[in-house]
């Protein structure tokens, strides 16, 4: 059993990592390690968790999660910046929110350990595979879905439990990111989903995506499903906006995700000096303000992007508004005090760094 004591390593796993070699192109999540954590759910119990060799998977064509979507994941990162490492940011803030989305997706809950020690144990035995540049990262995905074999619509009885990780560069390439308020369409709404992390929420965000590429966008801006007035998040990412010496950001409802880096942000922010307000944002009181210059800037944040300023909002009617310090000194003087304490180049005065021994 080892350090990770819920965690059986297999000797298969070990000599995965052993003649493994990472890929020279990375780019963000395409490259995988060559071990994964695994577990299934059955009768009521967890069986034992492994480290194994990286593998496909066989599914019953009425697998219930391929018909009926129940399915979650979670997405954190390890860092080894210039050898410093390896470290992981707040783990156990991903944990509560998988079992949070598990209950919303009425799916067991998986143990805090087997979760916890199998992203420690995937970062450390992986450590000599993520890559060192600053804002490169190992790329932890743990997920669950269920797998009954049925075609009836009910809650699925069995599950899978998967932790996958992949060494990875940065998710935006270029330093700043364009953003199309999306009017018509939208992601989540009331009684729904939005506050998990459910593939459904994501799958509905896809076709918005594509027309967004399509006019020379990188991502949606979601407003609220009922009034269509109020600013939400983007789909894989929470929103900030900079008004001076103030950040403001959509408070938190049941249709938007709480990030664990919009979380971070808040507290490191008022550490730093800045005020923060959470509140209701209407879409159409943002753009003024852009155009006023009163907002001087916004950004997008999450564990993926870490903290990447927006330069142009534009609006399903062509209007665009650019931001005026469209290069967020606010958000960069931000993302480099994040970095500092997820990479291990600075201070951590909150405590959110678990360093990790690195293995194999
Ligand atoms: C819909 C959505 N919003 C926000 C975020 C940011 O969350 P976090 O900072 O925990 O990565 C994510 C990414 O997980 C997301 O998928």
């Amino acid at each position: 059993m080892g350090q990770f004591k819920s965690i059986k390593i297999t000797p298969e796993a070990i000599e995965a990592i052993n003649s493994f070699q990472l890929p020279e192109d990375l780019s963000f999540g395409k490259a995988m390690a060559p071990v994964m954590i695994e577990s299934n759910y059955d009768n009521g119990v967890w069986e034992e968790f492994r480290m194994v060799p990286y593998q496909q998977l066989t599914l019953d064509p009425t697998c219930k999660a391929l018909h009926y979507a129940q399915e979650i994941f979670e997405g954190l990162k390890g860092y080894f910046t210039h050898s410093n490492g390896p470290f992981l940011f707040r783990p156990e803030e991903n944990m509560r929110r998988f079992n949070l989305s598990a209950a919303r997706m009425a799916m067991a809950e998986v143990p805090e350990d087997g979760f916890l020690d199998g992203v420690e144990a995937i970062t450390s035995y992986c450590s000599q595979f993520i890559p060192v540049s600053s804002g490169d990262s190992l790329y932890i995905r743990p997920f669950m879905f269920a797998t009954e074999n049925s075609l009836g619509i009910k809650p699925s009885e069995k599950f899978k439990f998967l932790i996958v990780a992949s060494p990875s560069q940065a998710y935006f390439k270029s330093g700043s990111v364009k953003v199309l308020v999306e009017n018509d369409a939208v992601r989540a709404c009331p009684g729904g989903v939005g506050h998990a992390k459910t593939g459904g929420n994501y799958a509905a965000s896809l076709l918005s995506m594509i027309n967004a590429k399509n006019k020379g966008y990188d991502q949606v801006l979601w407003l609220d499903a009922v009034t269509k007035e109020n600013i939400e998040e983007m789909s894989g990412m929470n929103f900030f906006a900079v008004y001076g010496e103030k950040l403001k950001t959509p408070k938190l409802t049941e249709t938007i995700l709480n990030g664990i880096t919009r979380k971070s942000i808040m507290e490191l922010a008022k550490h730093l000096g800045l005020e923060i307000e959470e509140t209701t944002m209407k879409v159409s009181e943002l753009l003024e303000d852009v155009k006023s210059g009163a907002c001087s800037e916004a950004f997008a944040c999450g564990t993926a992007v870490i903290i990447t300023p927006i330069d142009t909002l534009g609006t399903g009617n062509g209007d665009i508004y650019k931001l005026q310090h469209a290069q967020g000194p606010v958000a960069m003087k931000l993302r480099e005090a994040l970095l500092n304490i997820q990479e291990g180049t600075g201070d951590d005065p909150f405590g959110w760094r678990k360093t990790l021994k690195p293995l194999s």
